[in-house]
This record gives C-alpha cells, sequence and structure tokens, in this order.
C-alpha cells in the first residue's frame, strides 16, 4: 500500500493576544493510494485546521506532515508551494474563486501557474471537468453569476485540474443537494478507483462519510478511528 499523506502526533494551538487557546493535541492520520477517508467531528474541533496543516497550507507547532515520503519540516516555502501545486487538490471549505474570472479560468488557474501557459489540451481537460460536475452550461459565468453549490463545484473541479495525487476536500457537498452530493460522491469514487487517487474529506453528512474506506473522527484534540472497511 503507498502511502500519500501521514499526518503524526500533530499540535496546533492559536493565540489571541492574552490566551493560547489549543485546537490539535497529537491528532494522527494516514491516506494511502486510492483511499476515500472522511474526517467528522463537531463545528469548532479542527477539522479545518487538520486540513490546512496536511495541505502545506498552515504549519503546526509540533508533530510532522509527511507528503509522499517527504517531511514538511524539512521543505523550503517554496518546495511546499511546489508540493502542493503538482500533488496536492484543495477544496477550501468557502470555495475562494477568483471574482474576475469565470468558472473555467478559474478551473485552469493552477494548471497556469503550474505551467506558466495553457494548451489545448489543459483547456479540455478543464472542460471535462466542468462537465464531470456538472456544469457545461456554466463555463463562461462568473462566480458571481453561479450558486453557492455551483461555485462550490467549479472549486472541486479546480483542485482536480493538475492530477493530484492527494485530493484534500473541506465540507464539498456542504451546499450541495442529495442528487448533486450524490454525484461528487461518484467522482471520488471513480478518482479513488481509477486513478488511484486517495481523497480526504471533511463531512457532516453521515451517509456520505459511511461511504468512506475509513472514517476518523476528531474530539478534544485527537483523531481516532471510528468506522474501517
Ligand atoms: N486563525 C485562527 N486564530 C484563532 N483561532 C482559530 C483560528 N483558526 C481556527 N481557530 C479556532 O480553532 C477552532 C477550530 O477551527 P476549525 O475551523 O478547524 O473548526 P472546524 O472543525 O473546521 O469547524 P466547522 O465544522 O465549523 O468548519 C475554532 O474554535 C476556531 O475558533
Ligand atoms: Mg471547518
Amino acid at each position: 500500500m503507498t502511502n500519500l499523506l501521514k499526518i503524526s502526533e500533530i499540535q496546533k494551538s492559536f493565540h489571541d493576544g492574552r490566551s493560547e487557546l489549543t485546537i490539535l493535541k497529537g491528532a494522527s492520520l494516514e491516506l494511502n493510494k486510492g483511499e476515500k477517508i472522511a474526517l467528522v467531528g463537531q463545528s469548532g474541533s479542527g477539522k479545518s485546521t487538520l486540513l490546512q496543516i496536511a495541505g502545506l497550507l498552515d504549519s503546526a507547532n509540533a508533530g510532522e506532515v509527511t507528503i509522499l515520503s517527504e517531511k514538511a519540516s524539512e521543505m523550503s516555502q517554496a518546495r511546499k508551494a511546489q508540493v502542493r501545486n503538482l500533488h496536492i487538490g484543495f477544496v477550501y471549505q468557502h470555495h475562494h474563486l477568483l471574482p474576475e474570472f469565470t468558472a473555467l479560468e478559474n478551473v485552469l488557474m493552477p494548471q497556469r501557474i503550474a505551467t506558466g501557459f495553457l494548451s489545448d489540451k489543459h483547456k479540455a481537460h478543464a472542460r471535462t471537468l466542468l462537465k464531470q460536475v456538472g456544469l457545461e452550461n456554466r463555463m463562461s459565468h462568473y462566480p458571481s453569476e453561479l450558486s453557492g453549490g455551483e461555485q462550490q463545484r467549479v472549486a472541486i473541479a479546480r483542485a482536480l485540474m493538475c492530477l493530484p495525487e492527494i485530493l484534500l476536500a473541506d465540507e464539498p457537498t456542504g451546499n450541495l443537494d442529495p442528487e448533486t452530493s450524490a454525484e461528487v460522491e461518484a467522482l471520488f469514487n471513480e478518482l479513488c478507483d481509477e486513478m488511484g487517487v486517495g481523497v480526504l474529506y471533511v463531512t457532516h453528512d453521515m451517509e456520505l462519510a459511511k461511504t468512506a474506506d475509513r472514517i476518523y473522527k476528531i474530539a478534544n484534540g485527537v483523531v481516532e478511528v471510528v468506522s474501517e472497511k
């Protein structure tokens, strides 16, 4: 089994001037090739914090993140940006689409950053991704012209643009109706089963979580396995 992501004994505190709030107190989990893993836990338990650390968007106070055998503690900031761009697709809890670009341009953005140019093949791939998330008729819409669920689906397509081995998704179906959620779930299954992508997603939807190979629950700053297939 090829390990894609390993999070070991992560600790994370936030300071608000006077007091210190410890959110993660030794959180560990792993994601292997082709696995679909769900992360559940109450609001405020630290799911987004952990996902941001896993995606090298934030750093921990202690512990280690290993991406494809490379330790985050040994990466420079430039290397972290490169690893993120090459290997990790990230779906933010709050989409973060660029308002002045269309859906298609938003999906293409990571590719533009990675290669500095866009080929016809890249554009065709971006169109295919938008079709896969059911937005073939919304490609030239700007984010302000899209519903919340549509913006979320553009963000999922964008995360997949550079063919990442690891997909980290923070409540990817949070704004979606059951039917559209099922389509996203089918897309995740296809990525895992056919392309060997490892998908780690945060969800409050227990029905979606139940379809995962493993469910991790975060509570009191630590992560434990609550179910495994
Ligand atoms: N930059 C920050 N500064 C201070 N506190 C923070 C910061 N980011 C997160 N927190 C705190 O850490 C805790 C965990 O936040 P996080 O966003 O990880 O929760 P979550 O599990 O994703 O919740 P939700 O399900 O509501 O999205 C919260 O209590 C939050 O207030
Ligand atoms: Mg969150």
